[in-house]
Parts: C-alpha cells; sequence; structure tokens
C-alpha cells in the first residue's frame, strides 16, 4: 500500500476520503471533534504540496436521503477554523453544480463535499456513484481508517478509478499500531474486551484467542460465560444462545494456556436506572430479580492486577452501562489501570473512548483508535476492504 508520501500533489485535485462521523448533539454542535483533529496532518500535507483539495465523508446514516440534520455543515465551520483555511461546503457530494465548484477551484479554496450517505450508491458500492466521485479528483488518498471496515463506492469501489491512490497519514497510523500491539507484540500481551453483547464480539474473542496470554472479559458480555459456569445471573442481561459456545471458548483459552479473567463481583440492580437501589454481590450472590450492570470493586482490583505485568495491552469495550454514574465506576477504574500501566497500550472502539476521554486520561493511553467497528474488524482477524482495495497488508 503506497503512503501519500509517494505521490506528486503539486497542482493536482486530491480527493481525501475522511471519516468526519464526530459527535453531535441536539443543536448539531460537535461534541467532539478528535476525528477532524486525527486527519489535520494529512490535509496540511496536501495544502503544504499544492494540492487541491476536496475531502468527502458521510456522517451518520441518513439512509439515502436528505436529513439536514446530518449534514457536513458544522464540520465545514469546525474544519475550516482547525486548518486556518477557508472550507465550502458543496451543496452535493455528485452533481453539476459540485462539478462546476471543484472545476473552478484554485489553491485557495477547500472543498468539502456534502454527506456521502445522502445517495443510496455509497453504501450499495455503486460503481456509477463511485465513478461520478471519482472525476472530481486527480489522485484519490484514504484517511478514512474508522469507515474502512465498509466496503462502500467512495472507500472500495473508487480505487479503480484511479491510477494514482494512496493511505493517508492516519490511515498508516491506525495499521501500524494494531500491527505492532498484535502481530509481533512485547509479552505479556493481554486484552480487555467489554461491551454489552458477546454475540458482536466472539469473531474477535477466538482471534484473540491465539495471540494474547491474557484475556479480561468484563461488561454484560462477561454474564453469558458467567451463566456458562453454573452461576445464576438473576434479570441480568444473558445472550442464552451464547452460553454454550462461551463455555466452550473459555474452556479452549484454559487449556491454551491462556490466563482468563472473568468477574468475581459486580453491581446490581433492580433497574439500569440512574436513581435505583444499587448493590455490590459476589457472581454468586446475584439476587433473582436483580441485574448485573457493572463490576464490582473486587474485580477491579483482580482486573488491574493481571494487567500489572503485560508488556501489551488491547482494549475494547466497556466494564459495565459507564452512561450511568451508579455503574460507571468498573469503567473508570480500568481507564485508571490502563493509563498507569508500562505497557504499550490501545484502545478503540466509541464507547471506551468516550470512556477515557471524560476521565480526562487520553495523553497518558499509547494510542487511542478513532475506529470502532473498524478496529473491531482488525481485532477478528479480517482484513478491511478499504486497506485491502489499495493494496494494503492484511492484519489478520
Ligand atoms: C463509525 O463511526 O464507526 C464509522 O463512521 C462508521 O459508521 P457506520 O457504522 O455507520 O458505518
Amino acid at each position: 500500500m503506497k503512503s501519500i508520501k509517494e505521490l506528486s500533489l503539486e497542482g493536482k485535485k486530491v480527493l481525501v476520503r475522511v471519516d468526519f462521523n464526530v459527535p453531535l448533539d441536539e443543536h448539531q454542535n460537535i461534541t467532539d471533534d478528535t476525528r477532524i483533529r486525527e486527519v489535520l496532518p494529512t490535509l496540511r500535507y496536501i495544502l503544504d504540496h499544492r494540492g487541491l483539495l476536496v475531502i468527502m465523508s458521510h456522517m451518520g446514516r441518513p439512509k439515502a436521503k436528505r436529513v439536514d440534520e446530518l449534514s457536513l455543515a458544522p464540520v465545514a465551520k469546525r474544519l475550516g477554523r482547525l486548518l486556518g483555511h477557508e472550507v465550502e461546503l458543496a451543496p452535493d457530494c455528485i452533481g453539476e453544480e459540485t462539478e462546476k465548484m471543484v472545476r473552478d477551484m484554485d489553491e485557495n479554496k477547500v472543498i468539502l463535499l456534502e454527506n456521502l450517505r445522502f445517495h443510496s450508491g455509497e453504501e450499495k458500492n455503486d460503481p456509477e456513484f463511485a465513478a461520478k466521485l471519482a472525476a472530481l479528483g486527480d489522485v484519490y488518498i484514504n484517511d478514512a481508517f474508522a469507515v474502512s471496515h465498509r466496503a462502500h463506492a467512495s472507500v472500495e469501489r473508487i480505487v479503480k478509478y484511479f491510477t494514482e491512490a494512496a493511505a493517508g497519514f492516519l490511515l498508516l497510523k491506525e495499521l501500524e499500531y494494531f500491527k505492532e500491539a498484535m502481530e509481533n507484540p512485547r509479552r505479556p500481551l493481554a486484552a480487555i474486551i467489554g461491551g454489552a453483547k458477546v454475540s458482536g464480539k466472539f469473531g474477535a474473542l477466538e482471534n484473540l484467542l491465539s495471540r494474547v496470554n491474557k484475556l479480561i472479559i468484563g461488561g454484560a458480555m462477561a454474564n453469558s460465560f458467567l451463566k456458562s459456569m453454573g452461576f445464576d445471573l438473576g434479570r441480568s442481561r444473558v445472550e442464552d444462545d451464547l452460553v454454550e459456545a462461551a463455555g466452550r471458548l473459555r474452556e479452549r483459552a484454559i487449556k491454551e494456556g491462556i490466563k482468563f479473567y472473568l468477574p468475581v463481583d459486580v453491581v446490581v440492580a433492580p433497574e439500569p436506572d440512574p436513581k435505583a437501589e444499587t448493590k455490590i454481590v459476589p457472581v454468586q450472590e446475584i439476587p433473582e430479580d436483580w441485574m448485573a450492570l457493572d463490576i464490582g470493586p473486587a474485580t477491579s482490583r483482580l482486573f488491574d492486577e493481571a494487567l500489572y505485568n503485560a508488556k501489551t495491552i488491547i482494549w475494547n469495550g466497556p466494564m459495565g452501562m459507564f452512561e450511568i454514574d451508579a455503574f460507571s465506576r468498573g469503567t473508570v477504574s480500568m481507564v485508571y489501570s490502563v493509563a498507569d500501566s508500562y505497557a504499550l497500550s490501545i484502545v478503540g472502539g466509541g464507547d471506551t473512548d468516550v470512556a477515557i476521554h471524560s476521565t480526562g486520561q487520553t495523553d497518558r493511553i499509547s494510542y487511542i483508535s478513532t475506529g470502532g467497528g473498524a478496529f473491531l474488524q482488525l481485532l477478528e482477524g479480517k482484513p478491511l476492504p478499504g486497506v485491502k482495495a489499495l493494496g494494503g497488508m492484511d492484519t489478520g
């Protein structure tokens, strides 16, 4: 896979796919602009090398129609400020008006195309739509790691229409960190996997078994493992159809000499409600009508000790329902365990990312990925279509 550094950009229209799918509040204010800041090195590099910058992104899931709340207008404004350059938002990502804007642009202008997902062709990976997008640039750069797991037109199909295509700095950096953690890691390598559902992460867990020395499971997904061991989980969320498979996975891990950690105590409540009564109980004593909603303090201590000698840590998924204060302590405590560790620490996934930001520990983590689904797909050992299209490495 080529790097942007290998392309000559001067005087060329450089079509860059980024992931500006940033969180917005109800007034369309951007609440976290990390994804915009992270691609600035690539955008500045293009401008410094006198390329003409045409940027494209999706925002949310508008389901192939124009949704004003999912316009990239707030992004254009924020990007202009961060880049110190005027950014003009095109009325659409394709069509006559946009084509004319791009045709007439000069070095003083940066153009951001409107949300790609307003058109069905994007998610359908439609060749015709990809060709129309491709006509807006002379060279193509993918710097959208976070959406590179989607075989969408602006990510995958579009590459076929360019003789010159390369990866931007963020995409390269993300893959490099991931490689360092997974392919030839300093050991012990510990993976912490949390989140609500074991179903969405089973592939990742299976792939991790052949790579890690320690596997730590938290969040509601731990319930299915605990159930497979015969614990009574009360009204906790359990994916009954996966209990057996979870049990087999645990047995395989132990047989292969992987240290396997599950919660030993949990915070329970009758409902996942901020005002609900809560108590801390051992996993053997979850009351019949209560639900496990966070890991308990003994578990936090156990997980912290398990991480003590790790030299590489990969973390995806919260330890409990951390968006509710009463059930956030396990996740917050995990943030500090990872931040305090001397290991190379790599964290991915939207919720985990939010937890780290909210505790102000971002600088104490080696690398926080901008990807959610893309990061998980790498954990599963599956190649990313966007990377594959560029002739990129197989990170599996
Ligand atoms: C993300 O936020 O994970 C990416 O922007 C991809 O979004 P998607 O899950 O809607 O494809």
